[in-house]
């Protein structure tokens, strides 16, 4: 853990909020303090970014006690702090409908409840008084995928258009608004949704959204159902997220092939990205035939895309922006570079893929509101190669450079958008081992980037030192001269994940601190905490690649000593994924997914319960049913600062 070398709006429509006309300045203001940052969103996204050695110097404090390793069904915090669930699958965004914990709510009902397998997440604070709440605000949910066999009461028996519609209701992102109550005396003060609230909104799998960017209108992306090839339904798969410095969130497409029924010879292309007969097994094709790649070929590559929502205009049309190109998108982190510009970091999650970085044409500016539309519209892809000595380079994806043009099968833009994991083999990026979230430092702008595992790889390389790599690493890197725009960068591996007590040589990792294994979410707070999620799946559990991690986890790393401490053990089952905090930092947002996830994916729903029963094996205001996703909330006994 060395020191790196040196290296779609314009308006502010605000439903409920009666408030007085405001100034431009006021609206900028306002929507910079809804990203969740609060104040420390204005240093992070305007000013210029400081030395290693500056971040070192202001160290936070991670004041809490360690926790062991479990394998409970429950989720577990260091002593002095309490969880709450929030936010489960089924819960209603409104009053109604209940959520029935036999899953025998309809496909409309589930478009008005939470959907399943929550992922990425952000807090967008309310302004009270012109300063950012942190006890009230808009929480953004993802909702990755579905397990069917708990969805249904019976699982995929009589697989049918009902079951086909529910999946996809259940799909998607929800955005709710939330808020702290005090409690009567002595009572902890507990966070609830507001209902009914005007912001309530789910988007799902047949939410229809708008297209822009250079591949908008494209031959290859025009269907039956859109001719002009502008217009598509849904978003899903929505693993990841971003926010931008106006306000919006970003939503990720990731492992969209799964939902398509792929031709039995598939198209280079579709081979590239993995879209093959009968897809993961989730049938929707067989009621829905725009997923049947022989009847609509074209619907495949309208998803793979970055999704941006506008959480405060709740009549508003999502838009999928091809100019940040076409893969499976993990997440989508926002910065921005020393002249303004909003830079994107981008991973594609899965075995030997790339890391991206898009750059926009034109910069953000907090006085000019207009044109913002067009910062994730029009601007540059890039795909890094990681060179050996610690040093990197941001490889152009741009139709007439590098090679890619119609000599080497792009005729244009949009074709090479559409097949961007295509154009980046061939100007010779580097094939990394799952690279998962992204978060850069508040202070130092340093770049931290979860590379998951890697079973697959024989090989290593510089980038990625281990062939079978069963626990992951995390790598990070310092643009040159400190600029997100710069086209080189400087390079080391934070943290080699396994456990550095291990006997067997290939298990042992460079950790200081608690161990763990296949790192996925990564979040900076703004006082510079590491946050590091878990994702190892059943498969890995099962062969015992993880037996000393115990379920999956969170930990907290200070990134200047390398000392990495573990806070919250998960249920049997889960994946930790997910986290945002409130903009005083006392109220952290964290996402349990899949709890009692078996390996495949697929519960039965005879015995739905033999994994896990989380959450009503914790909370008994839960009672029975099946295992929930869910978003929970934790906060310090003392209402202090978590973390700290
Ligand atoms: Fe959806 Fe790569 O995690
Ligand atoms: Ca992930
Ligand atoms: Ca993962
Ligand atoms: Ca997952």
């Amino acid at each position: 853990m060395k020191d790196l070398p040196p290296a779609n709006d314009s308006d502010d429509r605000h439903p409920v909020q009666m408030v007085a006309p405001l100034t431009l300045q006021q609206v900028t203001r306002r929507r910079l303090l809804q990203t969740g940052l609060g104040s420390a969103a204005l240093p992070f996204f305007t000013l210029p970014l400081r030395s290693a050695l500056a971040a070192a110097a202001i160290r936070p404090a991670i004041g809490f006690k360690p926790i062991a390793a479990s394998r409970d069904d429950r989720l577990c915090v260091p002593e002095g702090y309490g969880v709450q669930v929030l936010f489960a699958w089924g819960e209603p965004l409104g009053a109604t409908p209940a959520f029935r914990g036999d899953a025998g709510n309809s496909a409309s009902e589930q478009a008005l409840q939470a959907g399943m397998h929550h992922d990425g997440m952000h807090f967008f604070p309310q302004l009270e008084e012109g300063k950012p709440s942190s006890t009230r605000g808009l929480l953004c949910v993802n909702h990755e995928y579905t397990d069917e066999g708990l969805l249904h009461p019976d699982g995929v028996a009589g697989w049918s258009y009902a079951k086909t519609l529910k999946s996809q209701n259940a799909h998607g992102v929800s955005v709710i608004e939330v808020e702290l109550r005090t409690g009567a005396s002595g009572e902890a003060p507990h966070w609830q949704l507001v209902r009914p609230s005007p912001y309530a909104r789910r988007i799902t799998a047949r939410t229809p959204m708008r297209i822009d960017g250079p591949a908008a209108g494209s031959a290859d992306l025009r269907t039956r159902d859109d001719w002009r090839g502008n217009i598509v339904f849904g978003t899903l798969a929505n693993c990841a997220m971003g926010v931008t410095p106006w306000g919006t969130y970003l939503t990720c497409e990731e492992h969209f092939s799964s939902y398509f029924n792929g031709l039995d010879q598939p198209t280079p292309a579709q081979k590239r990205y993995g879209i093959r007969s009968k897809g993961a097994g989730y049938r929707w094709h067989e009621h829905d035939s725009r997923f049947d790649v022989a009847s609509e070929p074209n619907e495949a590559n309208r998803f793979g895309w970055v999704v941006e929502i506008d959480p405060w205009n709740p009549a508003g049309v999502p838009v999928k922006h091809t100019a940040l190109g076409r893969f499976k998108h993990e997440g989508a982190m926002v910065t921005l570079a020393r002249d303004g510009r909003v830079v994107v970091y981008m991973g594609d999650d899965e075995p030997f893929e790339y890391l991206y970085k898009y750059v926009s044409r034109d910069p953000f500016d907090a006085g000019k509101p207009a044109g913002r539309e067009r910062l994730l519209e029009m601007g540059s892809l890039y795909v890094a190669r990681f060179e050996a000595a610690g040093r990197g380079r941001w490889l152009a994806l741009q139709h007439g450079q590098n090679g890619l043009d119609a000599g080497s099968g792009f005729a244009d833009q949009a074709a090479l958008l559409i097949r961007t994991r295509q154009a980046a083999d061939l100007v010779g990026a580097t094939r990394m081992d799952r690279p998962e979230w992204i978060a850069v430092h508040p202070q130092s702008g340093e770049v931290y980037c979860s590379l998951t595992n890697n079973r697959q790889r024989s090989v290593a390389d510089a980038a990625n030192p281990r062939a079978d790599n069963a626990f992951g690493h995390i790598i990070r890197w310092r643009e040159a001269a400190g600029d997100a725009a710069a086209d080189s960068f400087a390079w080391d591996v934070f943290a080699l994940c396994g456990d550095p007590r291990h006997a067997d040589a290939a298990r042992r990792g460079n950790i200081r601190g608690d161990a763990f294994g296949s790192p996925d979410g990564l979040w900076f707070d703004p006082d510079g905490r590491l946050w590091i999620q878990t994702d190892a799946s059943g498969n890995l559990i099962e062969r015992g690649d993880h037996e000393r991690f115990g379920n999956n986890q969170m930990l907290v790393a200070d990134v200047a000593s390398g000392e990495i401490r573990r806070f919250l053990t998960g249920p049997k089952g889960c994946e930790i994924t997910g986290i945002c905090a409130t903009p005083d930092g006392r109220n952290l947002f964290v996402n349990v997914q899949h709890p009692g996830e078996v390996p495949g994916g697929r519960s039965d729903p005879n015995r739905p319960l033999a994994a896990s029963g989380w959450p009503a094996s914790q909370f008994a205001e839960l009672t029975g049913g099946r295992p929930r996703s869910a978003t929970v909330v934790i906060r310090r006994l003392d209402g202090g600062i978590v973390g700290g």
